[in-house]
């Protein structure tokens, strides 16, 4: 879907598709420059991550394997509470191999300070973090985060994977929801 398919639901367009289509090149040129020599697992946090991993995957110049996991972070409604569940874990074994998990958004942090830890105890070589968006103003927990593609504001954000109650996740663009759908 395109900003004309959702108009009335909009507040504004934050990123543009060319715009995302060009910053995570970069970031995909980074990872290559990065990891020149070494072999890359990236993992996929479903179902936000799904864009990102199938662009930036595609953008890499260098062999990856992908993997996938998902998770659920209990707490009430939109706010993360740090007790996450593993709804689907990885099929990969990660004992020595270097890792990066992708992420499509950084808020509190508690999710994937959950995730690291919980990754780090497998025996990986290297566990790095690359997410498209963060909410410095969100932050609960100090996470230390390899690759960002943005630095956002403290505003709902949806498209590019990101949902509101499932929704708008196939927008091909970033952008913050009109208050009249969440309110
Ligand atoms: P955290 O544990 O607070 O960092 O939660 C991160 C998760 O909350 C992300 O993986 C998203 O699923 C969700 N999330 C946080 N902010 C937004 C947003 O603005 N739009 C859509 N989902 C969001
Ligand atoms: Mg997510």
């Amino acid at each position: 879907m395109e900003s004309n398919d959702v108009q009335a639901d909009l507040k504004h367009v934050l990123y543009t598709r060319e715009q995302i289509e060009g910053r995570v090149r970069e970031l995909a040129d980074e990872i290559d420059r990065d990891y020149e020599g070494r072999d890359l697992l990236i993992v996929g946090v479903l179902k936000g991550a799904v864009m990102i991993m199938a662009d930036l995957a595609r953008a890499l110049h260098s062999h990856v394997t992908m993997d996938w996991m998902a998770v659920s972070s209990y707490g009430s409604g939109t706010q993360s509470s740090g007790v996450v569940r593993i709804l689907k874990d990885l099929e990969t074994d990660l004992m020595g191999k270097h890792v990066l998990i992708v992420e499509d958004i950084i808020d509190s942090g508690l999710t994937l300070s959950w995730l690291k830890a919980n990754l780090q105890s497998r025996g990986p070589a290297s566990l790095e973090i690359c997410t498209l968006l963060r909410k410095p103003e969100g932050a609960k927990v100090e996470i230390d985060v390899k690759y960002v593609g943005y630095d956002i504001p403290n505003e709902f954000v949806v498209g590019y994977g990101l949902d509101f109650a499932e929704k708008y996740r196939n927008l091909d663009f970033i952008g913050t929801l009109a208050p009249h759908i969440y309110e």
